[in-house]
């Protein structure tokens, strides 16, 4: 039997090759390690000399500077600039638990208020990561953390017993959570969903920042008064906007696979009603999708037909992964101002800051955190669909 081994002076010399790159590929991994401990010790320091002039040991502000710095001195290097805001964001993040490791509260120091997400399922929630960094970054002494809850009555029960402060309400719960809040807003209750609650001395108090922080969103980009606005589907995002959309003055149709689902929203809304099969023929200033078509890992998909798409619309999508899904990409194609789903996503947790602490969100660093999580997520996922199959939804 022939080996398959390489056993010729050119099969010698190319494993030797190998061994030479893996060698000094080691040493350079040694120096990194080494610099990187030189680092930390200097970070020590610091940390230190912050703690004696009792200055907050985070500084998002210089973090943000060093990664700016290295993506400059990046520019024409090897490395994916995803990959740098990675290897460094992590170095940071050692930084930090060096400077400040998490610890038991200090007898005498003043407790953290705690803020939870209940949903389920909901270990991929980007909540707890978003609201910890914007906590810290403000100096709110709080901590947020995700709760798989099946029952959400005794949850909602144990917040209050607990005194937890605040807590996100997500799928599936966010209709149900009106039955057992003490308090319920206006428009949350209209809606007939809510996705916050405040615990203010044991009253507990309903809101929906899916709402508000949609139209935050779009109102960015775009007037919404006397806008023409179609909201493809008829789920618990279509009514949470569709509602903030009729507040604002909008104009909205509903588009929904299901006719009764989008008839009975329309009739909800005091909207127009049409049929998916109609999308491309929905004359529209504003189209948003709210349906899960184009999410990770479907990704070729739309929910209509590109054709349908002209330049004088603005596109929005609730879809946060990816972050330029199908339907964004050929609206920007076609020069139309788009939406992304991390916006939406952002400014209603940023609505969750401010109800929770009275403070004004940092939403700047909520959205840079929630992009370094979905990209850090998404090295783990599936690889998605690229190609765009002519089959839209
Ligand atoms: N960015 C944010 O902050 C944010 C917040 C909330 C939700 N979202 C995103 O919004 C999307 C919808 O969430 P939701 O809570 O509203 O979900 P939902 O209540 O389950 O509603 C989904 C809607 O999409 C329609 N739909 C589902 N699959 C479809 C398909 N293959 N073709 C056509 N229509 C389809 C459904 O139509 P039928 O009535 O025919 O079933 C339904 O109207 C999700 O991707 C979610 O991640 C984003």
């Amino acid at each position: 039997m022939p080996s398959k081994v390489p056993t010729s002076d050119m099969g010698a010399k190319t494993a030797s090759a190998l061994a030479e790159w893996r060698r000094r590929i080691d040493e350079i991994d040694e120096t990194i390690l080494t610099l990187i401990n030189r680092r930390l010790a200097f970070v020590q320091e610091i940390g230190k000399l912050k703690k004696q002039i009792r200055k907050p040991v985070v500084d998002d502000t210089r973090e943000s500077e060093v990664l700016a710095r290295l993506a400059r001195l990046n520019a024409d290097g090897r490395l994916p600039p995803p990959a740098l805001r990675r290897i460094f964001g992590d170095i940071i993040a050692a930084s930090r638990e060096i400077q400040a490791p998490p610890s038991a509260t200090p007898p005498g120091a003043a407790m953290p208020k705690i803020y939870v997400v209940l949903g389920n399922p909901v270990a991929h929630s980007l909540s707890p990561v978003m609201h910890n960094r914007a906590f810290g970054h403000v100096g709110h002494n709080g901590i947020y953390l995700a709760c798989r809850v099946e029952d959400l009555a005794p949850a909602l029960a144990g917040i209050r017993a607990l005194d937890i402060s605040g807590a996100s309400i997500t799928i599936p719960h966010k209709v149900a959570a009106l039955d057992w809040l003490d308090e319920v807003d206006a428009a949350a209750r209209q809606i007939g969903a809510v996705n916050t609650v405040v615990n203010r001395q044991g009253v507990l108090c309903g809101y929906n920042s899916d709402c508000a922080g949609a139209i935050r969103a779009l109102s960015a980009k775009t007037s919404i008064k006397s806008k023409r606005v179609a909201i493809i589907g008829a789920g618990g995002a279509a009514r949470a906007i569709g509602f903030g959309i009729i507040a604002e003055g909008g104009l909205v149709t509903i588009i929904n696979r299901t006719p009764a689902k989008g008839e009975q929203l329309a009739r909800d809304l005091g909207a127009e009603f049409r049929p998916l099969a109609d999308a491309d023929r929905v004359d529209c200033d504003i189209l948003i999708n709210t349906t899960p078509v184009g999410m990770l890992p479907e990704t070729a998909a739309m929910p209509l037909p590109p054709e349908a798409l002209s330049k004088e619309m603005i596109v929005m999508d609730a879809i946060y992964n990816p972050l330029m899904t199908r339907l964004l990409r050929e609206a920007a194609q076609r020069g139309c101002t788009t939406v992304d789903g991390v916006a939406m996503f952002v400014y209603q947790g940023a609505i969750q800051f401010e109800l929770w602490t009275g403070r004004a969100a940092p939403v700047e660093i909520m959205r840079a955190t929630v992009l370094e999580a979905l990209a850090s997520a998404n090295l783990n996922a599936p690889a998605p669909q690229t190609q765009g199959s002519g089959n839209y939804a």
